[in-house]
């Protein structure tokens, strides 16, 4: 089984911050990337700034100006599905919601062709459950990418109970042509990274609702004594508050709310003031203007 070949055509579908990452990666490795987000101008603004990634590339000798400069040009915002009709693979990156990738692949399946992967990179929902509505259920598998994309190796290939192997396959030499470092796995809850990670969120959590110490110690230790490159709140203001808390409630409800995943009111209250992380400004800590003065 081979890759999808070089060249092809890989749409993405959601500009955040995994679908960008993604698209980065797609156009260096040589495909033409059709981005799409409903958010106007954010399939634009994606491109702008993977275009900045790749220029501090060119300055750090770590890609040549002429890679860069036709990594940037197979890069083309879409300004509706419709364009998608010539990918040979799709990746979604919308938002973690059942009945929002189920409508986004019911779309996409009547505009693209028959030999076309879909990939989702869920991060926490069932993959059989994302496939169960389509004509062609076989052809769907996870592609769960981790942020950043660029820098993050790991790639979950995610098997549901109707995926083709033979789809599961290609999507892993995809990954490894890519220059990811591909597992595969089943749809269980969570997958592997996101279920064993929820304990390390939820008992920093509960340290902190203790007040056994703020979020910067708590941070500090387990990298320094636990050997984690990131502490549970500064990895939980990167991958975002909403997307974090709604991986908790699925894997929580899909294990028949077992208390161990219990999501957390702490962070509901984040999420209730907006304070998503990163990507609004402020979440655990401050970013940006006031970053001095750490929160919540
Ligand atoms: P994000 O909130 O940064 O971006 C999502 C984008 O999708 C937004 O720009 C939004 O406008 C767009 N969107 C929403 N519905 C859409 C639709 N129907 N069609 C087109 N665009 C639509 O979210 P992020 O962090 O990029 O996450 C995207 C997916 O990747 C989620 O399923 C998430 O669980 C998963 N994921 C997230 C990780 C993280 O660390 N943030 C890690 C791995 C997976």
């Amino acid at each position: 089984m081979a890759a999808i070949a070089t060249g092809s055509v890989v749409a993405v579908i959601g500009s955040g911050a995994m679908g960008s990452g993604i698209a980065q990666i797609a156009a260096a490795a040589g495909h033409t990337v059709r981005l799409f987000d409903t958010r106007a101008e954010a399939a634009l603004k994606a491109i702008a700034d993977i275009g900045a990634v790749y220029a501090k590339l060119v300055e750090k000798g770590k890609m040549s100006a002429a890679d860069a400069d036709a990594a940037r040009a197979r890069l083309h915002a879409a300004s509706g599905l419709a364009e998608m009709a010539d990918a040979a693979l799709v990746v979604e990156a919308i938002v973690e919601n059942l009945d929002a990738k189920r409508a986004l692949f019911a779309d996409l399946e009547a505009i693209v062709g028959e030999s076309a992967i879909l990939a989702t990179n869920t991060s926490s929902i069932s993959v059989t459950a994302i496939a169960a509505r389509l004509r062609h259920p076989q052809r769907l598998v996870g592609m769960h990418f981790f942020n950043p994309v660029p820098l993050m190796a790991l790639v979950e290939v995610i098997s549901g109970v109707a995926s083709d192997p033979a789809v599961a396959a290609t999507v892993f030499d995809t990954a490894a042509a890519w220059g990811k470092n591909p597992v595969h796995a089943k749809s269980t809850p969570g997958f592997i990274v996101n279920r064993v990670a929820r304990p390390f969120y939820a008992e920093g959590l509960r340290l902190l609702n203790e007040q056994a110490a703020d979020p910067a110690t708590i941070d500090a230790v387990m990298r320094e004594g636990g050997g984690f490159r990131m502490g549970p709140f500064e990895l939980m203001d990167l991958i975002g508050h909403d997307v974090n808390y709604s991986v908790t409630q699925s894997v929580f409800n899909a294990y028949y709310n077992d208390p161990r995943y219990t999501p957390s009111v702490l962070q509901q209250e984040l999420l209730n003031a907006g304070f998503l992380g990163r990507k609004s400004g402020r979440g655990f800590f401050r970013y940006g203007e006031g970053a001095a003065n750490p929160g919540p």
